[in-house]
């Protein structure tokens, strides 16, 4: 097996554990402040890619009156996200796809977009090249991807600190949450680029709660315990110090703003 295609398997086991869904409830207005920054409009075209359950992006879209595709490398997201879509009367077209390999013709969207998921697929230039393809000319693409010195880019390092490390060669999804490195990735392909550093505020009624919540629900969380074995308990305890450290309320509930990038790119004419 190739390292991608390993790499691939990892991220179908990692996504499918635990359940996107109810965690996709502590991402605020992300998505629609995506919309707002691609100056969409009804009747367009739009590609959500690593879409989940569609809450962030994919349904307020559609909500819009964009003509919607989500997509995600794992379509056990997509019953929730129907029923999601269902709840606020549209519908959407759901299809499984991998970042690395779009099931699309070229310059089929008038917008692309993806929140917090294109990010976890292994191949970043792949993945760029992939963005880019599909979309039309002078169309855009709009991205938003947690920072590396925030703190969910500390939560992954962390993570990274007890599990064994990477192949070769692998760079931390969270890398395109710094504009150096998207300005790079992106350079072949002249768009014009605008960057914004954002904040998401997460907020859980306490440290504990939120730790229980994210072990049961977190993918990446779900199987980082089932590997971890003897060593998990040493893992959570190092999770709720973080949380700790990191929480802004002074009252036993928990509030942390999670910093990223929020990338848009229009492709030219
Ligand atoms: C943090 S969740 C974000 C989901 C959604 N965009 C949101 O904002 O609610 C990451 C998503 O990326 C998906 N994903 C991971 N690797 C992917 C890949 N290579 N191609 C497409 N989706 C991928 C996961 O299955 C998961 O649904």
């Amino acid at each position: 097996m190739t390292i991608d295609r390993e790499l691939q398997d990892i991220a179908r086991r990692t996504w499918s554990a635990g359940n996107w869904d109810k965690v996709a409830d502590f991402i605020g207005n992300a998505g629609p402040r995506l919309l707002d920054a691609l100056d969409v409009s009804a009747g367009m075209t739009l590609l959500d890619v690593g879409a989940g359950s569609g809450g962030s992006v994919a349904i307020p879209a559609a909500l819009r009156g964009l003509d919607v595709t989500a997509t995600d490398l794992v379509p056990d997201h997509f019953d929730a996200g129907r029923q999601r879509a269902a709840q606020v009367g549209v519908s959407l077209d759901w299809v499984e796809a991998d970042a690395l390999d779009l099931p699309f013709e070229d310059e089929s969207f008038d917008r692309v977009t993806s929140t917090f998921g294109h990010m976890f697929a292994p191949d970043h230039a792949r993945a760029a090249s992939e963005l880019v393809r599909v979309c039309k000319p002078g169309g855009r693409i709009g991205l938003a991807c947690w920072s590396p010195q925030g703190t969910i880019g500390r939560f992954f390092a962390l993570t990274g600190e007890f599990l064994p490390p990477p192949p070769p060669g692998f760079v931390p999804p969270v890398a395109w949450g710094s504009e150096q490195y998207v300005r790079e990735l992106l350079a072949p392909y002249g768009l014009d680029l605008a960057f914004q550093e954002l904040l998401n505020t997460f907020i859980d009624e306490s440290p504990q709660h939120y730790e229980d919540f994210m072990f049961a629900n977190f993918g990446p969380l779900v199987t980082a315990v089932e590997a971890l074995g003897e060593r998990a308990d040493e893992f959570r305890a190092a999770n709720l110090a973080l949380y700790d450290d990191i929480n802004q309320a002074t009252d036993g509930t928990l509030r942390y703003e999670g910093q990223y990038l929020q990338t848009i790119a229009v492709k030219p004419t």
